[in-house]
């Protein structure tokens, strides 16, 4: 799965998914650029790859034309989102519309904008719950469920490039610092023991997917789990 030669945009890419994805596009040996919010957070990302940083919020439409209106990129994957999940009866209707506008409306902004060389592709990033739904995560499944019916479309827009997705299961990245560290080790121990490959997963995991959703040609209009399992279990 060789990249050389190759210009790989990672947005989400200061972090957990994104950042495992750079690193093994890089290793590959893509010239990545990656992007996120957070200027400090680019900076030390980008530090520790030795790649590009660029600061950009996927809220910002007029901002991603700008980027692609200046450059294109052979691969395009976005992992960036920032979601609250809580029940609908408990989470405010302004945070559920937040999630939807961060994680959906987002990486419908970045679709809408990109500009990707032919024999390209863009990925997108959902995740198992818009199969396997949970109690208290509804508003979650149904933005990861939109994400992959999207993709769908796209692929048929967008040919030649291709367009897919990766859902992941439960995945250990900065995402989870919020939570207590009983509390967190308590959720990934209690998701392993459930799964049928007895872990959870790492951003290493996605990452193999990832490429392979760059480079493999017959690949389109797809989403891909990985999820150990999670979406059976
Ligand atoms: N980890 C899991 O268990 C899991 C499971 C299923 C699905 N997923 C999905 O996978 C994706 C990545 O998750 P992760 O675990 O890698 O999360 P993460 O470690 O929190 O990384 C999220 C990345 O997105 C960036 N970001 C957030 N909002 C952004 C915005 N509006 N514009 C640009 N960048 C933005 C963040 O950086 P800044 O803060 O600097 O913007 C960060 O680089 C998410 O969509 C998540 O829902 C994750």
């Amino acid at each position: 799965m060789t990249l050389e030669g190759k210009t790989v945009l990672v947005i989400g890419g200061s972090s957990g998914i994104g950042f495992g994805t750079a690193k093994a596009a890089q290793d590959a040996g893509a010239e990545v650029t990656i992007a996120s919010r957070t200027a400090e957070k680019v900076s030390s990302a980008a530090r520790k790859l030795g790649a590009e940083g660029v600061t950009l919020d996927t809220g910002d439409a007029a901002g991603l034309e700008a980027l692609f209106a200046a450059r294109s990129f052979d691969h395009v994957f976005c992992s960036a989102a920032s979601t609250k999940v809580a029940a609908v009866r408990e989470l405010p209707l302004e945070d559920a519309y937040g999630s939807v506008d961060s994680k959906f409306w987002g990486a419908y902004r970045v679709a809408r904008a990109a500009n990707i060389r032919e024999g390209g592709s863009l990925t997108l990033v959902s995740g198992f719950l818009s199969v396997r739904p949970k109690a208290g995560a509804a508003i979650q499944g149904a933005i990861n469920a939109g994400l992959e019916g999207l993709t769908r479309g796209l692929a048929l827009e967008f040919a030649p490039v291709r367009v897919n997705c990766i859902s992941p299961g439960l995945v250990m990245t900065e995402m989870y610092d919020g939570l207590e560290g009983d509390g967190r080790k308590a959720m990934f121990d209690g998701a392993a023991a459930r799964l049928p490959v007895g872990r959870v997963g790492t951003p290493e995991d996605v990452a193999v997917q990832a490429l392979a959703l760059m480079t493999n040609p017959y690949m389109t209009g797809t989403t891909i789990f990985v999820d150990g399992g999670g979406a059976i279990a």
